[in-house]
């Protein structure tokens, strides 16, 4: 029985040592140190010729080292999400300018120029213009309207805007048939073009989308589309070309094609929302240097092809995100991923090395 005892007792004890140890880990008041930001590294505005942009969300601004790292290593902010349709209005369709405001007024206090990114995409619509019950005519004021306040209120602050992003369909390169296709009719692009410039003499205007580099319908699409703009005198400055890639596809030689056509047009080239997957078929579990030194080579050629461009029409190389745990790739593929410049301690990878090497030639 004294046995018995004595192991209750002792079991009371540890359970009440265990106890104390989770609830002094709850306990709010104790701070998660957020490691140092490592400084053993140049940062790309400061060597880049161009300029080097990431993702922000507004949200990440309240971490001191997120914020740091951002407003240290670029010079170009694109709003991962608060400057769409569906987060710069409400579901009745008030403006929501706060959000916006802060990556504005962030980007202004340290020397950064900020894209827009979206005016139009089929993703980011909201309710109010999705179930709009007037007229044709009636909607395509609102979409003016919307395009006018948005792109006149940002005139001064927003060098660039993604007048439409991702119109054409994988595969087929046909325009998708969104609300926006079938309330305005299937030239609808030219006139969000024109309401942008009507708005802002001088900000430039993009077209943007995903897959150019690898789907040839889509390519193609898009491409006739600029011909027949271009010929129009309609205004379009630049492609944004999102460079959502592995470490091993597409060919180079698909990426600088497509960049030369644009640059055979006059435009200018922008690296719109690049990462590189390294485990786009779900072979690792973690990170390896096997894996990151492909990383690294990818970026460095790109960044390389990217910079043989004529520098006239080097726009931008913007990355989607900072650290590799709040890439959208995670969620999006299911698939454990590291596909952005800095790890989850804030320290950059050999990629970021990679960049630095194709910006010094070295
Ligand atoms: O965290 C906020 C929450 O605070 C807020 O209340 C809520 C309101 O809806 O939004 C939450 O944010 C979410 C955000 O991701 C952060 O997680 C948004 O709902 C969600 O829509 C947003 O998804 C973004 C997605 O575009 C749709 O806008 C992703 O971050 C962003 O990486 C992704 O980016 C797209 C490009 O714009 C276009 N090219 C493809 C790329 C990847 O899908």
């Amino acid at each position: 029985m004294a046995i018995t005892t004595k192991c209750i007792h002792s079991r009371f004890i540890l359970l009440f040592l265990w106890a104390l140890l989770i609830l002094g880990c709850k306990d709010s008041s104790v701070v998660v140190q957020e490691p140092e930001p490592s400084n053993e590294y140049t940062p790309l505005r400061s060597v880049a010729p161009f300029p080097v942009g990431v993702a922000l969300q507004s949200s990440r601004l309240g971490s001191a080292l997120h914020s740091q790292l951002v407003r240290t290593v670029f010079n170009s902010v694109t709003a991962e999400y608060e400057m769409k349709m569906r987060h710069m209005t409400s579901p009745s369709g008030d403006y929501i300018w706060d959000p916006t405001d802060e990556l504005i007024a962030f980007a202004k206090e340290y020397d950064m120029q900020v894209h827009g990114h979206a005016l139009v995409w089929h993703q980011s619509t909201p309710s109010w213009l999705e179930n709009f019950r007037g007229t044709d005519a009636e909607f395509e004021d609102a979409v003016k309207n919307y395009i006018t306040n948005v792109v006149g209120r940002y005139k001064d602050d927003v060098v660039s805007w993604d007048v439409i992003n991702e119109a054409f369909e994988d595969g087929s390169g046909a325009l998708r048939n969104s609300v926006f296709r079938r309330r305005m009719g299937p030239d609808y692009i030219a006139r969000l073009f024109q309401y942008a410039r009507d708005a802002d003499p001088d900000v430039l205007l993009f077209y943007n989308d995903y897959g150019t580099i690898w789907d040839t319908a889509k390519r193609d699409a898009m491409l006739s589309m600029v011909d027949d703009l271009q010929t129009r005198g309609v205004p379009i400055d630049g492609i944004g070309l999102q460079m959502h890639i592995t470490y091993n596809t597409p060919p180079l030689s698909n990426i600088v094609a497509v960049m030369d056509a644009v640059v055979q047009r006059g435009l200018l080239v922008h690296i719109s929302e690049m990462d590189v997957r390294v485990n786009p078929q779900g072979d690792l579990s973690e990170f390896t240097s096997v894996r990151s030194e492909l990383q690294k080579q990818r970026v460095k050629d790109i960044v390389t092809a990217f910079m043989d461009l004529p520098e006239a029409n080097q726009f931008a190389i913007t990355w989607w995100g900072l650290r590799d745990p709040e890439s959208w790739l995670i969620d999006f593929w299911g698939n454990p991923e590291w596909g952005l410049l800095f790890d989850a301690e804030y320290r950059p990878k050999p990629a970021y090395e990679g960049f630095l090497e194709a910006l010094t030639g070295n």
